[in-house]
């Protein structure tokens, strides 16, 4: 058993189950150099405002610093007796600069100790996530402009539907992405304000200087209400909010990439190197790279409701509670990154089949919509030339023959607006120059897009 920061009052030793149950070491350690980075603002601070003697404040910002070292170069050794990766610091503190270390604790509390590390923490993830983000955007939107000449059947309820530019298709995947981005980002602003200094919950009697300190670790802001700083956890649920959405969409990815990669659909080819086999069929090659990405959202969404669960009903202010929000939280970041790093990695290594998808885009039953929209712009409602494309799909269907083999004389039962000029119009390329709305998946608009993205992503760096 470590030594504990509060032992002195107690009477009783504390009971080994006791310990064990309550220690948070084993996952609080990942936030051991913003505790350190933390301690030394803090200390300069104390030390600055002859709090504590400057003399002492120098000789724990230097002990802190070669902590720091340590920390950062992976040398450090966590104690996994200690209670928490505080009193484990605490303890190395003592251990090499003697009583002054005794001095670090003034005016300040575990609970917003824990909630500046958290913060801090996050401030680095969120922009960290941000870049991945981004590479995932970069890397799709490499795919998509490698595949611009390339037009799919593209789907709703998972029939196909009309034509669209699979660029068209694939820069959706990077408008999802932006909004993530924006959420966290957004976010952001509300993990930078600096908890440090509201103490135990209500603040102290001695003249800290909280602006000083947020400055010096980089914080926009100090927070404004002691009560709130140490019991908020809502930075949390939101990054982990912001997390479950964009897990939503990493599943969206892969599952149409799951589907295109099938005999199937046959739309694409996944490199080898990205997938793997199976045990018992010598001729599999599985997808298992995105079906575990599609699994993952389970975990991520599992820990967003963890943390909102263990909040509701939560009487302010701290709860010992609050210690398990950062396992969720950690589980959610971590597997977030990895699901970005390997997914950028993987869209570089995908092949599309374009003599397979060139002849999915013969169906001519994906060229209804354009021979409506041909018949209302030669004066009929949209109801009639429903009806009339409607009649002749069916019969095209029921005959097993395209409307392109219906001669002049043919279309005419259908309406005298039907001539065989809409032969011009039954081929992919032609239903998506037809489209001309903003936002369409017209070549010249999807073209400006793809220009569009790359500068945003590319000048944003
Ligand atoms: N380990 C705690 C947490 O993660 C911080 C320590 C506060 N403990 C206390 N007894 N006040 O929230």
């Amino acid at each position: 058993m470590a030594k504990q920061l509060w032992g002195t009052r107690f009477a009783k030793k504390t009971n080994l189950l006791t310990y064990t149950f309550t220690s948070s070491i084993s996952f609080d350690k990942k936030l051991a150099k913003y505790d350190v980075l933390g301690s030394i603002a803090h200390a300069k601070m104390l030390g600055s405002k002859k709090i504590i003697p400057a003399k002492d404040a120098a000789l724990i910002v230097k002990g802190l610093s070669s902590i720091l070292q340590d920390v950062k170069s992976g040398k450090f050794k966590f104690d996994l007796k200690a209670e928490d990766v505080h009193s484990n610091i605490q303890d190395v503190l003592f251990k090499k600069i003697g009583p002054a270390a005794n001095k670090l604790h003034t005016a300040r509390s575990r609970n917003d100790q824990i909630a500046l590390d958290v913060r801090m923490y996050l401030k680095e993830e969120v922009k960290e996530l941000e870049q991945l983000i981004k590479f995932l955007q970069k890397s799709i939107l490499n795919f998509a402009g490698n595949n611009s000449k390339v037009i799919i059947p593209g789907y709703t309820h998972l029939q196909t539907a009309q034509c669209v530019l699979f660029a068209h298709h694939l820069l959706a995947y990077i408008e999802g992405l932006e909004r993530d981005k924006a959420r966290l980002l957004d976010a952001y602003k509300r993990i930078d304000e600096m908890p440090l200094g509201s103490c135990a919950l209500s603040g102290t009697g001695l003249p800290i200087e909280r602006e000083r300190v947020a400055r010096e670790l980089n914080f926009k802001d100090v927070t404004q209400n002691s009560i709130d700083s140490v019991s908020d956890r809502d930075f949390i649920i939101e990054v982990l909010a912001d997390l479950s959405i964009l897990a939503v969409h990493l599943s969206r990815i892969s599952e149409d990439l799951i589907l295109w990669s099938t005999r199937e659909f046959n739309f694409i080819d996944i490199d080898f190197s990205f997938c793997t086999g199976s045990s018992i069929m010598p001729h599999k090659k599985n997808p298992d790279v995105l079906e575990l990405v599609r699994g993952f959202v389970g975990k991520i969404h599992g820990d967003f409701s963890n943390v909102l669960i263990l909040m509701k009903g939560l009487p302010l202010s701290y709860n010992r509670d609050l210690q398990l929000d950062k396992p969720p939280l950690f589980n959610s970041v971590d597997t977030i990154k990895s699901i970005l790093t390997i997914l950028a990695e993987l869209f570089k290594n995908i092949k599309v089949k374009e003599n397979v998808i060139a002849e999915r885009v013969m169906d001519e039953s994906l060229f209804s919509v354009d021979i409506v929209e041909h018949l209302i712009k030669k004066g009929l409602s949209y109801r009639e030339a429903h009806d009339i494309v409607g009649r002749l799909v069916r019969d095209s269907l029921d005959k097993g023959r395209n409307i392109s083999s219906f001669d002049a004389s043919e279309l005419k039962k259908y309406s005298d607006k039907l001539d065989s000029g809409i032969k011009n119009i039954l081929n992919a390329w032609a239903s998506v120059n037809l489209k001309i709305s903003y936002g369409s998946t017209n070549p010249r608009l999807v073209a400006k897009q793809l220009a569009l993205w790359s500068k945003r992503l590319i000048a944003r760096q």
